[in-house]
């Protein structure tokens, strides 16, 4: 079987996200101090370490939040080093916040419509009527597509401050695909401590990416529910890149224990 990407590309092989050396200083502290690492199209790549190791600053300099110092960043096979951030999410690149923000009075399925390419961007097509409502048919059809793919559809018609914080959480990435993410990442998306709600997370984000060409990022710091369903994991200390490799390797490293151990 061929994954297609929402919007039905055919699969690309060549690795999502590649970051060379990439380096970030504030004042005298090295936040992130020569990372190099490899997302995996289609992959689960989980990014871990404790509190201060650099992830969120790591993602920031991927996605043009922040300046890198040194370093390269290659997105989807183009240098977008140094690119300001709406340029990078156009790309598909798409960096979901800590706190997730859709539009809580809207209802779930306008929050996703709204989320979409081009929509309003062109007050003229507006206009002429019949394009207007032809748009809007596809546009309804394909968030409905996209709902049901996060697992949404049963509850397009509620207002997204009916949802729980799991289901909003989906919303998020929902709203990401509609925008056309190839790569979405999320910043501690488990933040609570409920194992049945990461464990609803991280089902949900397997069933997307096994039906479509999408990639997650995943930023935590805890090791245990996310380990379960990580492709690939980098744990980060201090800046660096401690470790890197499955999972299960992962967890035996030695460096990795004495980190979140010692
Ligand atoms: N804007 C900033 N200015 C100065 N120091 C910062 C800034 N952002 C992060 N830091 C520092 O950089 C280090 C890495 O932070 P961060 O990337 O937030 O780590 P993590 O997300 O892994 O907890 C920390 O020591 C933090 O205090
Ligand atoms: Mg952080």
């Amino acid at each position: 079987m061929v994954l297609m990407s929402v919007d039905g590309m055919a699969f690309n092989k060549d690795p999502i996200l590649v970051t060379k050396d990439l380096t970030k200083r504030f004042g005298g502290l090295v936040a992130i101090n020569r990372v190099s690492i490899t997302v995996e199209r289609n992959s689960i790549t989980l990014l871990m370490g404790p509190n201060g190791a650099g992830k969120t600053t790591f993602i920031n300099v991927c996605t043009g939040v922040l300046k890198p110092d040194e370093g390269r960043v290659i997105f989807d096979n183009v240098d977008v080093t140094g690119w300001p951030p709406h340029k990078v999410y156009s790309l598909g690149f798409v960096r979901s916040f800590q706190i997730p923000q859709p539009f809580k009075s809207l209802t779930v399925l306008d929050n996703v419509v709204v989320a979409m390419k081009g929509y309003g961007e062109d007050p003229l097509s507006a206009l002429i009527r019949r394009s207007w409502v032809k748009n809007e048919e596809e546009n309804i059809e394909k968030a409905f597509r996209i709902l049901k793919l996060v697992g949404l559809d049963k509850y397009w018609d509620l207002e997204a401050y009916r949802l729980g914080a799991g289901q909003l959480k989906m919303l998020e990435v929902a709203r990401a695909l509609a925008s056309g993410a190839k790569l979405v990442a999320l910043d501690e998306p488990i933040g609570g401590t409920d194992p049945r709600y990461s464990t609803y997370i991280f089902e949900q984000l397997s069933s997307i990416r096994k039906q479509v060409d999408v990639t997650f990022l995943i930023i935590e710091h805890r090791i245990d529910v996310a380990l379960k369903y990580a492709d690939k994991v980098y744990v980060m200390d201090r800046g660096r890149v401690i470790a890197e490799g499955k999972p299960e390797e992962v967890v035996k490293n030695p460096k990795v224990i004495e980190v979140y151990l010692g």
